[in-house]
């Protein structure tokens, strides 16, 4: 089952991608630090001086026992936040890994992309092997790849993704609706 993350789980859905991404940056570690106190202005201050204009929804996969068992998310950058959102943390528990939670968990924010009538899903993501399953999950969605560059402190390049989402659906969307429920 998919749902929304709010607060009383928002700290087993830290740990599970901590665990799942060891080497995260000073400022990706930073997210759900940012995530519990998105509401407050200084906090926006601080995300808009580092590109991001919104925290939006995180989701989260439960599992008949109610345990995490992955997670995925949306953010907004200033550059593009009119006709974009972006992939924030997206990973699998890995001892429920290959059991479809990755495909339901991106499927669902497909559709949420969509249903707020932005045009593109765009994310970033790594040539680290520990990242080769979600690169063939990537492209079975139509994420193409749009840019790569080497990182700069270990031997993978950082890929640039996007899918343009169905340009019928943006054609209908209405300032309000699309801003409906994204700020917190
Ligand atoms: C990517 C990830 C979220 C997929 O989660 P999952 O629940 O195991 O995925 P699913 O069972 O839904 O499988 C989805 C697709 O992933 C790929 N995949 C899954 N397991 C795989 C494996 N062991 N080897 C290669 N590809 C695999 C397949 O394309 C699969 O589609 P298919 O079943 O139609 O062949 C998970 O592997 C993960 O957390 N990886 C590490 C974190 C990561 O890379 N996150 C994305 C970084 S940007």
């Amino acid at each position: 089952m998919i749902v929304t993350l709010n607060e009383s789980r928002v700290a087993v859905t830290e740990n599970l991608v901590r665990r799942v991404f060891p080497w995260q940056n000073p400022l990706e570690r930073m997210f759900y630090w940012a995530w519990r106190r998105r509401g407050q202005s200084s906090v926006r201050l601080l995300l808009r001086l580092v590109g991001i204009s919104a925290i939006d929804d995180t989701w989260i996969y439960l599992n008949d026992a109610g345990k995490v068992c992955g997670t995925i998310g949306l953010y907004a950058r200033t550059e593009d936040a009119a006709e974009a959102r972006w992939v924030s943390w997206f990973c699998v528990d890995p001892e429920t890994r290959g059991q479809g939670i990755g495909k339901s968990l991106l499927d669902h924010l497909i559709e949420v992309v969509r249903s707020r009538g932005y045009r593109y899903l765009r994310l970033y993501t790594g040539s680290d092997p520990d990242e080769a399953a979600a690169q063939l999950l990537y492209e079975s969605r139509g994420l193409r790849e749009t840019r790569r560059k080497p990182f700069l402190f270990v031997p993978y390049d950082k890929i640039w993704r996007e899918l343009e989402l169905d340009a019928e659906v943006v054609s209908e969307r209405t300032d309000g609706e699309s801003k409906q429920g994204l700020n917190p």
